[in-house]
């Protein structure tokens, strides 16, 4: 019995170690923990986007066909990504909801690094002015972890809802979030 238990102490500090001064938070638990937003402080600062030129193509290519090409649809049924999407990156819940997304968590985008920056892209471009300053950007390791938590279709705008509200209350977003784009009206 102590034995297994020391066991399974040394693999939690294992993948602990591993996850090379990330931490998995627990905290903010809704179906999965998610993967914690807070980087290690001795870690040495980290460009964006690796490759900025192949992040803005792979949103051209994957994405710009629904939410346009400056991540504005406006009166389509679609969320207004410009200017906006940066808010639900101020919440570990809400950020692990964006690689959740079953568009980006099934991406024919296999490579981690570069869905990393794709994202990366769409948040701190497109949603320029709505990330809260010293956000840390999507890493590989944090989009390996979260896509693995697909969220289905049909649970898709509960969780939206949930998530706005959720950033509306602890982050200060505009109470417009909870809507699809400002101004949306029921029809
Ligand atoms: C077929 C159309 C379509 C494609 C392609 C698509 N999306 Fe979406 N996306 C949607 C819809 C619809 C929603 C709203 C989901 C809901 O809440 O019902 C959404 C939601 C989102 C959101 C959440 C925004 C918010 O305010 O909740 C983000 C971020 C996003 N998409 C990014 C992407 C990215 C990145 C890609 C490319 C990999 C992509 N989408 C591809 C239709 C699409």
């Amino acid at each position: 019995m102590l034995k297994s238990g020391r066991v399974v102490l040394a693999l939690a500090i294992v993948a602990a170690a591993g996850l090379g001064g990330w931490r998995i938070d627990v905290r903010a638990q809704q179906s999965a923990p998610v993967f914690s937003a807070s980087p290690d402080p001795h870690a040495a600062p980290r460009p964006l986007m690796v490759d900025p030129e192949q992040a803005r193509a792979d949103y051209v290519e994957n994405c710009a066909g629904c939410h346009g090409l400056h991540g504005s649809t406006v009166p389509a049924k679609l969320p207004e990504l410009a200017g906006r999407v940066g808010w639900f990156m101020c919440t570990p819940e809400a950020r692990a909801y964006l690689i959740r997304l079953p568009n980006v968590a099934n991406s024919r985008i296999t490579d981690n690094a570069q869905l990393a920056d794709m994202m990366n892209y769409v948040i701190f471009e497109l949603g320029k002015g709505s990330v809260k300053p010293g956000t840390p950007p999507f890493t590989a390791e944090e989009v390996a972890y979260e896509r693995k938590f697909a969220l289905s279709d049909r649970s898709l705008s509960d969780e939206r809802l949930r998530l706005a509200k959720q950033v509306v209350q602890r982050c200060h977003a505009p109470d417009s979030i909870k809507l699809l784009y400002p101004g949306e009206t029921a029809k």
